[in-house]
């Protein structure tokens, strides 16, 4: 029973709110692979203090890494480039993480023992053959169950060839994994991506590393040639924009609300829900914009609408809000027509196939909904108001999922049942007692 959550409660108008989310999931991971391979000492300030971030540093500690972790900051004593250790039949476990098992593998092609790669339960589900294919032609060996998922074993090798790679489908992992691989390759390595976010690029810039970027249009061109040294760094990880959202949504649809949330990383590819909700009728505004270490980063105002519009969803928002469709579907229930969300099949490769259950939840809620494997079209209904009782269960323990759920509930009302709370231990710890400051 200890891990089912209830929300029996709607939560009542909220004003002048301060809240401060803990720090970026992606960052966070990219500072901690960065610093294990720089020389000498990193700090980092607020670094997300989550189980994909512990497995993250678990993952540097096997592989020789000195880290000291508390709840303030965090230091780690990179030996360099070249700094790994292999144990011999050494075990990497990525957990629920598909940013630290897809990053971690463009690092570990640089290696010549056999490496094993695991992970729970959904991420043994999740699609590694988009990593692997390409990786394999940096002249790796890379060999996964049933042809695409964890375990994987790889063995590497010091004489890695540069790649020419088309990042297709917008995955910032994918992208990213592959940007690492090219640092330790002779000869120029180029990505042609989709667009997704660019925290990977951003950092290296930052470090100095040879990264060319080149945006166009609708694709970037990133150039990347054999680092020589990466120097070690100190980094105050920024607010994470995607668990700011959950309040920012929280925001809209409680009546005569507002809220401002502190020092939250509003990087231009990953602020597709502001700008989904804005066209939606929401008013937010950024203040205080500043830019740190390569990084955009302001304090948000969110205030309340009076009515919501539904919205025929541009596909070139779905990469910059990718994480934040759950949240989205629940801003469509209450919006005024009908909404619509089109090429979104990445959206059932997380943690749990989200589109469907996004589908399912507005279903439970009594929300009209037609779902295909890449879209939804959402009949809204401005005076939603749940009376039942709504279950929430065996959905892979997918983080998004359980809060995405605890904020329907607090903003739509009836009695819901929200299994597995901890999943929240992923990424956002905190949030059960952010939610609970909001209500007071
Ligand atoms: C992430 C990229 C996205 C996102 C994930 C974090 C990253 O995944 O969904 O939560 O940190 O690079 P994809 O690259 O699979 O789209």
């Amino acid at each position: 029973m200890a891990n089912i959550f209830v929300i029996k409660k709607k939560i009542s108008s909220f004003h002048n709110k301060i809240v401060k989310v803990s720090g970026d999931k992606s960052l966070s991971i990219r500072w901690v692979l960065l610093a294990s391979l720089a020389k000498g000492k990193s700090r980092s300030f607020n670094l997300l203090n989550s189980d994909d971030v512990k497995a993250s540093i678990n993952t540097i500690r096997k592989l020789g890494i000195k880290v000291k972790f508390n709840k303030n900051f965090c230091e780690i004593y990179g030996e360099g480039l070249d700094g790994y250790k292999y144990k011999k039949n050494i075990v990497i476990n990525a957990e629920n993480s598909g940013t630290l098992g897809r990053l971690i593998l463009g690092l570990l092609v640089n290696s010549d023992e056999k490496i094993k790669i695991i992970g729970d339960k959904s991420l043994s589900k999740r699609d590694f053959k988009r990593i692997a294919d390409p990786l394999k032609k940096f002249g790796a060996q890379l060999k996964l169950t049933n042809n695409k998922n964890l375990p994987l074993n790889i063995l590497g090798t010091r004489n890695l060839k540069p790649i020419k790679y088309y990042e297709n489908r917008g995955s910032a992992q994918c992208k990213s994994s592959i940007i690492f691989a090219g640092l330790r390759t002779k000869g120029t390595t180029i990505i042609k991506a989709k667009k997704s976010r660019d925290h990977t690029e951003l950092l290296c810039k930052y470090l100095k590393l040879p990264i060319n970027l080149f945006r166009k249009k609708n694709y970037d061109l990133i150039k990347i040639r054999k680092a020589k040294k990466i120097n070690s760094f100190n980094y105050r990880v920024p607010s994470d924009m995607s668990s700011a959202s959950f309040f920012i949504v929280l925001a809209c649809l409680t009546k005569d609300s507002n809220l401002i949330l502190k020092n939250v990383n509003i990087n231009s590819s990953r602020i597709g829900i502001v700008i989904i909700l804005k066209k939606m009728g929401v008013k937010i505004i950024f203040k205080n914009k500043r830019l740190y270490k390569g990084e955009l980063v302001a304090d948000i105002f969110v205030k309340s609408p009076k009515n919501l519009k539904s919205i025929n969803c541009p596909k070139k928002l779905n990469s910059s809000s990718i994480d934040e469709f759950l949240l989205i579907f629940l801003v469509a229930a209450k919006a005024r027509g009908v909404s619509f969300f089109k090429n979104l099949s990445e959206l059932n490769h997380k943690e749990s196939p989200r589109l469907k259950w996004g589908s399912k939840i507005l279903n439970l809620m009594g929300i009209k909904n037609i779902v295909t494997n890449s879209s939804i079209k959402i009949f809204g209904n401005p005076n939603i108001d749940i009376k039942k009782k709504i279950i929430i269960k065996n959905y892979l323990k997918d983080h998004r999922i359980f809060m995405s759920s605890a904020i329907a509930a607090s903003a739509f009302g009836g009695e819901w049942h929200i299994h597995d709370k901890d999943s929240i231990k992923t990424s956002f710890p905190n949030f059960l007692k952010i939610l609970k400051n909001i209500q007071k």
